[in-house]
């Protein structure tokens, strides 16, 4: 598989500038600055109502700013996993095809779209249950169904928002590995940008944070410095705040 230019290091692939969000009456984002270059895995942290899921969604284009731009790659493809999976009534293969055939910037027909959700259900270790309900497969499994529908549309950019938040340690691990092959994948390395409350798992998995508290991005720096104590008290006293309470 070819690499595309969206995935060669350096190569921004999505911009938020100066970007608002409203909900309602509440401004659930506050003047976003946030670049993201191809090949980062960028952790949203914060606590619950942070602004986490909005400023995803924002990325994703599925909530629309009242001030301010975003801007994605225009080559780039993105993908998004919710924190509940959206399975619908069908085998885990077809819940894949599906996904991959209704994105008509594939340009597949369901043959070709049934093998390539075949191939995706096998990097995720599923096509033994390729032909099983996609509803009736575990919490984790399904999880693991969710990621092959948005890993077989081969996106550049990945979002996920708390993407191991209802698993077991077991099922944890394995989505976690996942989405490290996935990020230094060599057939096709993705830009990993996701929500987690699991800061063990940010330290694992991240390349930078991004501290978000009522709206607002008040730390964004590389993961070693986000968990250097000293560092992190410095550069915000109240994402400092937040990590210490979350190792208590
Ligand atoms: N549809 C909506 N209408 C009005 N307010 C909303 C809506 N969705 C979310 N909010 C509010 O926007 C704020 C940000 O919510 P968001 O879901 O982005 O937070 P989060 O950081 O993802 O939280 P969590 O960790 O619980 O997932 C919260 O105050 C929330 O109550
Ligand atoms: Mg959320």
């Amino acid at each position: 598989m070819m690499v595309s230019p969206v995935q060669s290091r350096g190569v921004q692939v999505v911009r938020l500038h100066d970007v608002s969000v409203r909900l309602g009456q509440l401004w659930a984002l506050r003047d976003i600055e946030l670049t993201v270059q191809a090949g980062e895995r960028v952790a949203l942290v914060g606590a619950n109502g942070s602004g986490k899921s909005t400023l995803l969604r924002t990325m994703h284009g599925l909530l629309m700013p009242v001030q301010g731009r975003v801007d994605r790659h225009p080559d780039g493809r993105q993908a998004m996993l919710f924190q509940r999976p959206h399975l619908l009534r069908m085998s885990a293969l077809h819940n894949v095809a599906l996904g991959i055939w209704l994105d008509r910037s594939q340009g597949l027909n369901w043959a070709q779209s049934k093998a390539r959700a075949l191939e995706a259900l096998q990097r995720v270790g599923l096509s033994a249950v390729a032909h099983q309900g996609g509803r009736q497969l575990s919490g984790g499994q399904q999880q693991r169904l969710a990621l092959a529908r948005a890993w077989g549309r081969q996106p550049d950019v990945l979002l996920l928002d708390e993407p191991t938040a209802s698993l077991d340690p077991h099922a944890k691990r394995e989505v976690e590995a996942l989405m490290a092959d996935f990020a230094n994948g060599q057939e096709h390395p993705l830009t990993l940008i996701w929500a987690s409350h699991n800061l063990g798992q940010v330290k694992r998995l991240a390349t930078r944070v991004v501290y978000l508290e009522g709206g607002h991005v008040l730390a964004d720096l590389p993961v070693a410095e986000f968990f250097n104590a000293a560092v992190l008290a410095l550069h915000s006293p109240a994402a400092h705040a937040f990590v210490q309470g979350e190792l208590l």
